[in-house]
């Protein structure tokens, strides 16, 4: 069986990944048309907007890419009905958040963005199409898909692959640009290899093909909730000795350096930190115990809900340690937090661990003084009504959000560094501890500042796994 050769697609989800992803493709596919579809008529917006400052995600390079596709190739609308319809190929690549409600709750994801998809695509099906998984799934998801796509009763052939998302935000577009693999999973027989060969091409595209991983579906699947937990795991791992460096006067970046020059190791994500945040970790690995409970494997599960219980632990130990610091009580006390991100070079603040560090503050009746380059004062508030920490009139009280950092720290008894922007490495340190309270308290949760100037200063520094 010939593989076919896609000249359309359409991509339901306009989010962070579906909208980087495919303005990607379409800039390195001219002759394929992409159709990224929403049903968010404020996103969509956004993405069409004249001003390319006011895409709806911030990411490097993006817009750059936007600019060269989008009007082309590259369309970006509501009707998603159109987009099903004329398309070969259709990305699924909505939001799969963890549970709130019923079954699973707090554990396993929300698949009902993707059921809904499924159905709208079996409705409006009248021609044969390869139905890609984007988002991130829990094994066997292609399974449910597949019995929903069956319902269309017009004869139209369904295949369903699986092609997870590796890109980390914040270097999106390089990510997309130059991956170190793009996975394909899909049924092994005729009709199943003759779909991944067709979006193989289209990768193929700018991606060398010894580069693109062809699997079974299971294992595409399970390998992306896989990647994602060791990932987190690395980090939980540092920051786990994190903490018995800061009890014996070791150094965790010299312990990274030396056990990251192992071959076997290797130096990345091994930066210790205030927790790791963000829309995946968390969520996935909790997917991934809920998916082994499920399957009757509670050692597994425990092994694995570990990592997110020590990410908990770091991001209450150092609220913890700006509170005890300032002699057990931050009540009324002004607290800056640089940065609400949850890494560098992004707007995303989902699970931030900035919102659980500024929570408990806040619990404790501090007041909070904010400054993110790219976070609005709207967001960092709902984050925070979200999370649990208050309505938003209690929040706002005890909030207070900057355009700069020198007017974020004036007058503040502490300064914590919660994202590691780069514009925070070069900052008037002198001029900030200037017109700080005395002793001025800085709580490095990045370890970005150089220790040496920053305690000549005069500052109690005080960074993450190094001893006073
Ligand atoms: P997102 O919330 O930014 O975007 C999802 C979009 O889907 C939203 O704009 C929403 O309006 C839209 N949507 C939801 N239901 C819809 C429907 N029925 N029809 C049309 N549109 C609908 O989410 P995201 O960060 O882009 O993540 C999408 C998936 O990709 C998730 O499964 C996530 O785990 C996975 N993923 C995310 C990242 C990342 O860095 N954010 C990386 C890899 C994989
Ligand atoms: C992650 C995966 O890296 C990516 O492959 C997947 O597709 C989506 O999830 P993302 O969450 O966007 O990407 O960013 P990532 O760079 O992985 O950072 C996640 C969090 O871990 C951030 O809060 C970051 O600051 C933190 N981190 C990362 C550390 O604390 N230390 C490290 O060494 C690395």
């Amino acid at each position: 069986m010939e593989a076919k050769k896609i000249r359309s697609i359409c991509c339901i989800g306009a989010g962070y990944v579906g909208g980087p992803t495919m303005a990607v493709i379409a800039q390195k596919c001219p002759h394929i048309n992409v159709h990224v579809v929403d049903i968010n008529p404020q996103r969509i917006a956004d993405w069409n907007s004249d001003n390319l400052d006011e895409l709806p995600i911030y990411e490097p390079g993006l817009s750059e890419v936007v600019k060269d596709a989008r009007g082309r190739n590259l369309f970006f609308s509501t009707d998603i009905s159109k987009g099903i319809a004329e398309a070969e190929m259709i990305f699924i690549s909505v939001n799969t958040p963890t549970k709130t409600y019923g079954v699973g709750k707090g554990m396993a994801a929300d698949l009902k963005y993707v059921e809904l998809c499924a159905r709208q695509i079996a409705n409006e099906a009248t021609e044969d199409k390869i139905v890609v998984e984007k988002s991130t799934l829990p094994v066997r998801t292609a399974e449910s898909i597949k019995t929903i796509l069956e319902a269309n009763t017009t004869g139209v052939n369904f295949e369903v692959l699986s092609n997870p998302e590796f890109l980390a935000e914040g270097t999106a577009v390089q990510d997309l640009h130059n991956p170190d693999r793009v996975l394909i999973g899909g049924d092994q027989d005729e009709s199943g290899l003759a779909a991944i060969e067709s979006l193989t091409e289209v990768y193929a595209n700018w991606v060398p093909r010894e580069q693109i991983v062809q699997t079974r579906l299971w294992s595409s699947e399970l390998s992306k909730l896989t990647a994602n937990a060791f990932l987190a795991q690395r980090i939980s791992s540092i920051n786990s000795v994190s903490a018995l460096c800061e009890k014996t006067g070791a150094d965790v970046d010299e312990i990274a350096r030396a056990i990251g020059s192992d071959s076997r190791i290797g130096p990345k994500f091994l930066k210790a930190s205030v927790g790791f945040g963000g829309s995946c970790f968390q969520k996935d690995i909790l997917n991934l115990v809920y998916l082994c409970h499920h399957f009757g494997l509670p050692e597994v599960a425990d092994y694995w809900e570990q990592v997110v219980k020590i990410n908990d632990y770091q991001k209450k130990r150092f609220a913890k340690q700006i509170i005890d610091s300032l002699f057990n009580t931050v009540s009324g006390k002004k607290i800056a937090m640089l940065g609400w991100a949850f890494k560098k070079d992004t707007n995303d603040t989902r699970e931030s661990a900035a919102i659980y560090v500024a929570g408990e503050l806040i619990q404790d009746l501090a007041e909070v003084h904010v400054y993110d380059p790219k976070v609005t004062e709207q967001q960092m508030i709902n984050d925070l009504v979200y999370a649990g920490f208050g309505t938003e009139e209690e929040v706002s009280k005890l909030l207070f959000v900057y355009g700069n950092a020198y007017d974020a720290t004036n007058n503040a008894h502490a300064v914590s560094i919660i994202t590691e922007w780069d514009e925070f490495k070069e900052l008037d340190w002198k001029k900030i501890y200037n017109q700080m309270f005395k002793p001025a308290f800085l709580f490095d949760g990045r370890n970005i500042l150089d220790r040496k100037k920053i305690n000549e200063i005069g500052f109690d520094l005080r960074s993450i796994g190094k001893g006073l």
